[in-house]
């Protein structure tokens, strides 16, 4: 039998990665502008890294790690990447450095959740990590980021929740209060949530589980229990978004599924394009105490990462907008060696070429040059080479023209500038 890729866990080929290295590429410079630099980890970590910052009490650590013991060591492939983004960071004594870090990642995370569109067990996440800064304003900057990228990217209908959960002080009242609501309806709750209730109370309010969720719609705010401190940044957060027209929703339903957050929290959901429930396309918050609690300094902390799959389908079924590019098609050996010159210099020039050197028929050439999505085709045979011209097609307009071979590689390099998929092809990287 003929192996397959393990479920849940995908190929990514041709054409389909041209519109990933796109998005790659729009994320990477929208975090240079707001001053990120990258940081890369490793793909595998102490489990105890994991458990202790996610926590013990969530689907993440409970359910959906790949974990493996080598050398008496228990390891886990990372679940997202702020853990070890907080594990580098302590490591390397970076608060000594500089006493503001901002650093992005993208790549690999793992989790063993049910497969289904939009949620895969390999997936790719691009984030961004700010440590040193308490806020409000590195809050507001970071949403207006993602929400500015995401409408560049042509995504509509984005939906922006906000809530806080405030500090240490004010999450010990909101337990309380949760507790009090939630233990009379007990007896009620799924058997997980039962679990769940004394030890985590807080993740009662995620579960999937459509009765748990009718019981507890009417569960007390978050923001009831914020202290009048932690109000005030949540407060500047709302006024600092409006200032930047980023429209938000305040939803106090939100407590995201992992336990290192404090104060701020915030997920971006999208309906548009291919993406069906599994909608949330980035997600994000604060976590000020996780540094000290991983052994570092008492640094305040706040990041996001999104689903790049999740982005994809968010932007629809989009033809990929290539890079322009020209097919040069030499008909015989002399030619061939002509034509390997001649690539090299279109390429010199910058542009992208495809030479097709196999000993076939015109035919077979030019059949492959309309479909590799060629822009142009140079086609020459010898008695062409002897005259000292090459044949120009273009393979958009249907038309031809014979060029000087001295004066291709400019020709080419003018033809293709000017063509509309290079004017697409340079934007997909560009800013805001
Ligand atoms: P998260 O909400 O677990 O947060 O994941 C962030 C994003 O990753 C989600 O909004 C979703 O787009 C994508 N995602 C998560 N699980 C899957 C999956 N199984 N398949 C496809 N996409 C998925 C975190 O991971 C935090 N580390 C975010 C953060 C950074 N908070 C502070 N800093």
């Amino acid at each position: 039998m003929a192996y397959r890729a393990v479920k849940g866990m995908n190929d990514i080929l041709p054409p389909e990665i041209e519109l990933w290295q796109q998005l790659e590429s729009a994320f990477v410079r929208a975090a240079h502008l707001y001053g990120f630099a990258e940081v890369r980890t490793p793909l595998v970590e102490p489990t105890e890294l994991f458990v202790r910052s996610i926590g013990e009490v969530t689907d993440v650590v409970q359910k959906e790690m790949y974990t493996f013991e080598r050398h008496h060591d228990s390891l886990t492939l990372r679940p997202e990447g702020t853990a070890s983004c907080v594990r580098a960071y302590v490591q390397h004594s970076m608060h000594a450095k500089d006493p503001v870090t901002r650093w992005y990642y993208m790549g690999p995370m793992y989790r063993a959740e049910r497969p289904q569109r939009g949620r895969y067990r390999q997936f790719y996440q691009a984030g961004c990590e700010i440590f040193g800064d308490p806020g409000p304003t590195c809050d507001s900057e970071l949403i207006a980021m993602l929400v500015g990228l995401f409408q560049q990217l042509g995504i509509s209908d984005l939906r922006v929740a906000l809530n806080s959960i405030g500090g240490a002080e004010s999450r010990a009242r909101y337990r309380q209060a949760l507790l009090d609501f939630l233990r009379p309806l007990a007896s009620q709750l799924s058997e997980e949530s039962q679990r769940r209730l004394e030890e985590n109370p807080l993740r009662v309010l995620d579960s999937k589980a459509p009765r748990d969720q009718e019981l507890t719609a009417d569960a007390p705010s978050t923001l009831d229990a914020l202290t009048s401190e932690d109000r005030g940044h949540f407060d500047e957060i709302c006024t600092q978004l409006s200032a930047l027209q980023v429209p938000y929703e305040i939803s106090t339903r939100l407590v995201r599924g992992l336990d290192y957050y404090s104060r701020t929290l915030f997920e971006v959901q999208s309906n548009s394009g291919e993406l069906g429930a599994q909608n949330a396309i980035a997600g994000g918050g604060r976590y000020d105490g996780l540094v000290k609690r991983l052994g570092g300094p008492d640094v305040p902390s706040i990041g996001f990462a999104m689903g790049l799959e999740r982005i994809l389908l968010a932007m629809g079924n989009r033809p990929v907008t290539s890079e322009p590019f020209v097919f040069v098609a030499p008909l015989g050996a002399a030619c061939v060696r002509e034509a390997l010159v001649m690539a090299q210099q279109i390429r010199a020039a910058g542009f992208r070429v495809e030479l097709d050197g196999r000993d076939n028929s015109l035919k077979s050439k030019l059949r492959r040059a309309n479909s590799s999505g060629a822009t142009l085709a140079i086609v020459f045979g010898e008695a062409e080479l002897e005259s000292g011209k090459v044949q120009l097609k273009d393979l958009a307009g249907h038309s031809q023209s014979d060029v000087a071979r001295d004066a291709i590689a400019a020709e080419v390099a003018a033809r293709l500038s000017a063509s509309p998929d290079a004017a697409r092809a340079d934007q997909s990287g560009g800013g805001q």
